[in-house]
């Protein structure tokens, strides 16, 4: 099966170091023959092009898998690739997110199939699992620590007492973090992650920007003491839950006993959780990042559009995101505490706990107060 790669940077080389080394038989029948790159400096291997015609009007590629970041052109070389009937393999989060609605429609009118493992949970086999559960029962609810480099950050500062700009440093010095660590510390990759979950195992699309998000900007190490002191963890999570008419989403950080199984989570690990009625709840923890673990999925992509299990391409369901339903408890640091006032539990000089409140109400209080520098998190006890 021939392939075209788009992009070969951290993901890319690393799925060509696979294909072309592994010894297995039937990985050695994917064959990329052709890699875009973008610069003379990267022609490093005779299947480099920079013209992507090359692969887009190519008629013996049959699938194209795109590891180049970024929306554009990422977006439009996929459209073209289902256009032409190809299939498509992207690790793309950021970009499979904000357009999944019109690739999947795509897909579906040109017969060919897409995928997209590596995006979310990087080599964990997340979204195949989510979808082999699936075709048993319907996935009732996620949830997850689905960023590596936040990950990383927490864990630091919960066991060294850290600070969270020195630990940010560190994680960009050990390349977990980019230079620009927006995406990360404040949750927008996880929001992707979420969309991307929720469309597997719900069904429905939700685009990332209706998916209400806190990150972990503002956390500090007087967080981490209430939580030692209350016998808590800190982790940042994606969420979903899926009831007859309405799902509940939202990314943030939360504080958990210090007995769960998500506590044991440290440094740039990911543990992501489905549950299900007969199959329970079902835990995966592994590398959600790096060149060989991610390109790992992709290549697992690979193989199924080989071995004919194209993805199934779900009819999507029209239901509604609603974050009013399920009441919580909410940790708030504030240099505005009286703000809050008429939801709170109980104040200890900027920090409050609220009373049992939906996430919903949550949002709209913190976005009224306008404290830039308070950090929030459910309190799952
Ligand atoms: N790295 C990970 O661990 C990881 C894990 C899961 C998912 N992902 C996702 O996988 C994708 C790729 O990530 P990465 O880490 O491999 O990024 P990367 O190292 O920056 O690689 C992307 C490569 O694509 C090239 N590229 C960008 N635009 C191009 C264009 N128009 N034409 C040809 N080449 C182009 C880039 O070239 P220049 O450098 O010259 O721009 C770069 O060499 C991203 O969507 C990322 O979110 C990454």
């Amino acid at each position: 099966m021939k392939i075209g790669l788009l992009g070969h940077g951290v993901v890319g080389s690393g799925v060509t170091k696979i294909t072309d080394s592994c010894k297995v038989k039937k990985v050695r029948r994917l064959e990329v023959t052709r890699i875009l790159v973008k610069d003379e400096s990267e022609m490093t291997d005779q299947r480099c092009t920079m013209d992507v015609e090359d692969i887009l009007s190519d008629p013996e590629i049959e699938v194209v898998a795109e590891c180049m970041g970024g929306v554009e052109p990422a977006h439009t070389f996929c459209a073209r690739a289902l256009e032409a009937g190809k299939h498509v393999v992207t690790s793309n989060k950021k970009m499979f997110a904000e357009y999944a609605r019109e690739l999947l429609e795509l897909a579906k009118e040109n017969s060919v199939s897409v995928r997209y493992e590596a995006s979310c949970g990087g080599g964990i086999p997340w979204m195949s699992n989510l979808e082999r559960i699936g075709r048993l029962e319907q996935v009732n609810g996620f949830r997850g620590i689905f960023n590596g480099t936040t990950n990383y950050i927490i864990s630091r500062m919960e066991e060294t007492g850290a600070g969270f700009e020195e630990s940010l440093a560190q994680a960009q010095s050990l390349g977990y973090a980019e230079r620009d660590p927006s995406d990360d510390i404040d949750g927008f990759d996880v929001r992707y992650k979420t969309t991307l979950s929720a469309l597997k195992a719900f069904s429905i699309y939700v685009k990332p920007s209706e998916i209400p998000v806190y990150g972990i900007r503002g956390i500090r190490p007087e967080d981490f003491v209430y939580a030692k002191k209350n016998h808590l963890a800190i982790r940042l999570f994606g969420t979903g839950q899926l009831y007859s008419d309405c799902a509940e989403l939202w990314v943030m950080p939360v504080m958990i006993t210090d007995m769960d199984v998500f506590a044991d989570v440290r440094s740039n690990f990911n543990a992501l959780e489905s549950s299900s009625a007969t199959l329970g709840r079902a835990v995966f923890i592994g590398q959600g990042a790096g060149s060989l673990p991610t390109a790992h999925a992709v290549v697992q992509d690979l193989l199924d559009i080989y071995q004919g299990q194209d993805s199934l391409i779900p009819e999507l369901r029209r239901i509604p995101v609603n974050n009013d339903v399920t009441p919580m408890r909410f940790y708030i640091r504030t240099e505005k505490p009286e703000f809050f006032a008429g939801i709170s539990e109980s104040v200890e000089g900027n920090v409050i706990l609220t009373k049992e409140i939906t996430v919903a109400k949550m949002d709209d209080m913190m976005k009224a107060c306008g404290d830039e520098s308070a950090f929030a998190a459910v309190v799952m006890k």
